[in-house]
């Protein structure tokens, strides 16, 4: 079992480098065409998945494709009090290394996330958290090689808010060499020290990095990606209709496709129908949600193989 891909952690989709990227992004296409030749991978091997947030697609894809190689996946949820509360979270790490091979961590705080990796002997891996969501972003990126081939070619935009998926979704782009472009309401653009980071990333693959904030410049695009208005943890219900008004320029529908020529919508669900996105388009065949979905676990595998196989 080859691991040229050399990861100590996957914390965060800047510290891949693009050889790194596109060996996993082959692998995972590797692993979902031959799932037999990898079903002892990670054969007595158990990893421990903490979750501070909900999780359908992130904890059975997780679960059952920790199965699929072989290996024994323990769900943590609330039930032993918040990290780093009834516990510190290097205490957590800690303990968690003595019987776990990896740690998969859903998180309100990448600091949690950073603290984790810092105190565990285990490789960790982040299921999500405030900044960043790279196992999203690696599916996603699966799913455009497997949609188009050469994503170098794909033009990209995101519209929505700026935020984990987004970050993640730009900064693998530009890692990548894909034209990417960024549409989000005033107020809700993705941080400064993100886009400076992706900007930087972008000079040196060569792709394109646009930022705006006025949905009628977005010009032709390939794909349009979307995600929730209002993430896990940003929850005021006395503002939602405030957020729901503000945002109801940028829906995904039948429309903006056909204005931007795009030919794919993606989402990384859950989707909020009728908000983000029509269920009329969610529903149509231009959508890859699912397929988006089922990478999910074949870019984790990957990401699995490549920290844990042969070690
Ligand atoms: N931005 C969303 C993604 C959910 C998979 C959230 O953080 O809730």
């Amino acid at each position: 079992m080859s691991n040229e891909i050399m990861l100590n952690n996957f914390l965060a989709d800047d510290e891949l480098n693009e050889n790194q990227l596109i060996a996993l992004i082959e692998l995972a296409i590797k692993i979902k065409n031959n799932p037999e030749q990898y079903n002892q991978a990670l054969a007595g091997k158990s990893v421990a998945m903490i979750f501070e947030k909900p999780s359908l697609r992130t904890h059975v894809s997780f679960d059952m494709g920790i199965n699929k190689l072989g290996g024994h996946a323990l769900y943590l949820g609330q039930q032993n009090g918040k990290l780093g509360e009834r516990e510190r979270v290097s205490d957590y790490a800690k303990n968690l290394s003595c019987f776990a091979d990896a740690i998969v961590a859903r998180v309100f705080s990448h600091d949690s996330i950073q603290g984790l990796a810092e105190h565990a002997s285990v490789p960790v891996i982040n299921a999500l958290c405030d900044v960043y969501h790279p196992c999203q972003a690696l599916a996603d990126f699966v799913t455009l090689t497997e949609q188009f081939g050469d994503v170098s070619k794909v033009k990209l935009a995101y519209i929505g808010d700026g935020n984990n998926v987004s970050n993640s979704l730009m900064i693998m782009a530009a890692i990548l060499g894909v034209d990417f472009t960024l549409v989000t309401p005033v107020g809700y653009e993705a941080e400064a020290s993100i886009i400076d980071k992706t900007q930087r990333l972008a000079n040196e693959s060569g792709a394109k990095l646009n930022i705006i904030s006025d949905i009628n410049n977005i010009g032709a695009q390939n794909v349009i990606y979307t995600d929730t208005w209002i993430s896990m943890g940003d929850e005021d219900t006395s503002k939602k209709a405030e957020v729901l008004a503000h945002f109801a320029p940028y829906q995904v529908n039948h429309a903006l496709m056909k204005s931007t020529e795009a030919s794919i919508v993606m989402h990384c669900q859950p989707a909020h129908l009728e908000e983000e996105i029509t269920t009329e388009l969610f529903d149509s065949d231009m959508a890859v949600v699912f397929q988006q979905a089922e990478n999910r676990m074949w870019a984790q595998n990957a990401v699995l193989v490549s920290l844990l196989a042969d070690k």
